[in-house]
């Protein structure tokens, strides 16, 4: 580390102490050292090899739900075997040592982040481990209980032939309910903003640091690469969520 991302570092660590609010929007880059690839890195993302209108869209889902449904199963199975690393572990034992002080909100679709012992975190873009129905169905319980599916793929109604899909957000549709709201409220009332390993090109996630900044906090970049949003940061710390949240939260 060189001297001025060691003096970048101890200052945001002095931060994170006194802080009375902290929010931190994490990306796909957060898991990348778990083993979960990237959408937009130019060699591994999966966004370079594939089409996300194909693959991340109802329209998409609707024209081949069979091609749709095996990748997202080939991805819940990469979910699954991956394990938090020592930067999603860094941040829960910060939120555990200052209990109330953080609100984390991710657009990542895994679940390391509450498998690392985070609560409550929001998740903005879903939960790619959840089934829900295509569409409203009459003859379930509710839009999310799938319980009485045929199995396949995708798992249909045996009453009305309703698609299964995975909980995730596409490309066009609504957030969940509630959740940019409370984000927009944690990003607007917080001392410190830490964006980890997005590369703030979705809307609106990669609004947060604004709010933030706007409302007067300090907001701090964490990424190996630059980004679409380093002009809302007052400081960005060139490197990976692994390898730099262990030191910057240690202790603090
Ligand atoms: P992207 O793939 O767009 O960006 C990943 C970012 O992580 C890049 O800026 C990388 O430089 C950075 N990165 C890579 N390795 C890293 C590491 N080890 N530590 C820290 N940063 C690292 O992912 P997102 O910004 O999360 O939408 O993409 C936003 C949304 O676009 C996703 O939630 C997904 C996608 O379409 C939905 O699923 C709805």
């Amino acid at each position: 580390m060189d001297a001025r991302t060691a003096r970048d570092v101890s200052d945001l660590r002095e931060r994170l102490g006194a802080a009375r609010k902290v929010c931190v929007l994490t990306g796909a880059g957060m898991s990348a050292e778990s083993g979960i690839p990237t959408f937009r890195d130019a060699q591994s993302g999966l966004w370079s090899k594939l089409d996300p209108m194909q693959l991340a869209s109802e329209a998409g889902f609707r024209a081949d739900p069979r091609l749709v449904w095996d990748w997202y199963a080939e991805r819940r199975e990469g979910v699954r075997r991956a394990q938090p690393n020592a930067g999603h572990e860094a941040l829960a034992g910060y939120e555990r040592r200052h209990p109330g002080r953080l609100t984390l909100v991710t657009q990542n679709v895994d679940d390391l982040h509450q498998r690392a012992g985070s609560r409550g975190v929001l998740r903005l873009h879903g939960d790619i481990l959840l089934d829900r129905w295509l569409e409203h169905c009459p003859h379930q319980p509710s839009l999310t209980d799938t319980a009485g599916a045929i199995p396949g793929r995708p798992p249909k109604c045996p009453s009305c032939g309703n698609l299964v899909r995975p909980g995730v957000v596409w490309f066009g549709e609504m957030l969940p309910e509630g959740a940019m709201e409370t984000a927009e409220r944690a990003a607007f009332e917080c001392d410190v903003m830490l964006v980890v390993g997005t590369s703030g090109a979705v809307w609106p996630a990669a609004g947060l640091a604004q709010v933030a900044r706007e409302a007067g906090a300090h907001v701090a970049i964490l990424n190996p690469q630059a980004s679409a949003i380093d002009d809302q940061a007052h400081v960005c710390l060139r490197g990976t969520a692994a390898g730099v949240l262990p030191g910057v939260l240690k202790g603090v």
